[in-house]
């Protein structure tokens, strides 16, 4: 009778474990990855057909006069407000974005913008 007792008290164990191992596996990573948003991807992504993957500006960016942004002399000149209301808004030629993207990821792309300056990286 004991003996049958520790069996099934080891199946109820390993279940158990089982289980919260389950549960570890399926939530943790899918939490994470709805609420980072990814101003890098968002950037190649949207951006980089005129600005380039650096930020340099390819040739249709050039051909549009989209400036440099990784140019410090071009990071000095401009303030996070400005940044921001283009990328909303947009100016010229550069497409408004306030359709397409959330605040939220227009909010990280001016972030992104910044760290786009040469000497930073
Ligand atoms: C169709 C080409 C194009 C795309 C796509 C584009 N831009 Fe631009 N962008 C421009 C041009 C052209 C300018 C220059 C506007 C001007 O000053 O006349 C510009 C200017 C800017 C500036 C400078 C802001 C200012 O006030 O001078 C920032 C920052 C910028 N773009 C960020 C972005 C971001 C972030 C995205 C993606 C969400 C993006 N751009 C997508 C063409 C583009």
């Amino acid at each position: 009778m004991a003996y049958k007792k520790n069996n099934v008290l080891r199946i109820v164990f390993i279940f158990s474990a089982l289980f919260l191992l389950a549960g570890f596996f399926t939530s943790s990573p899918s939490r994470g990855e709805e609420k980072t948003i990814n101003a890098r991807k968002l950037f190649e992504y949207h951006c980089a057909k005129c600005h380039g993957l650096t930020g340099e500006a390819n040739k249709r960016g050039k051909a549009l006069k989209a400036p440099d942004l990784c140019d410090p002399e071009w990071q000095s000149s401009i303030t996070d407000e400005q940044i921001l209301h283009t990328i909303t808004n947009g100016k010229n030629k550069m497409p408004r974005w306030s359709e397409r993207l959330k605040p939220e990821e227009i909010e990280a792309l001016a972030k992104y913008v910044r760290k786009l300056e040469k000497k930073k990286r």
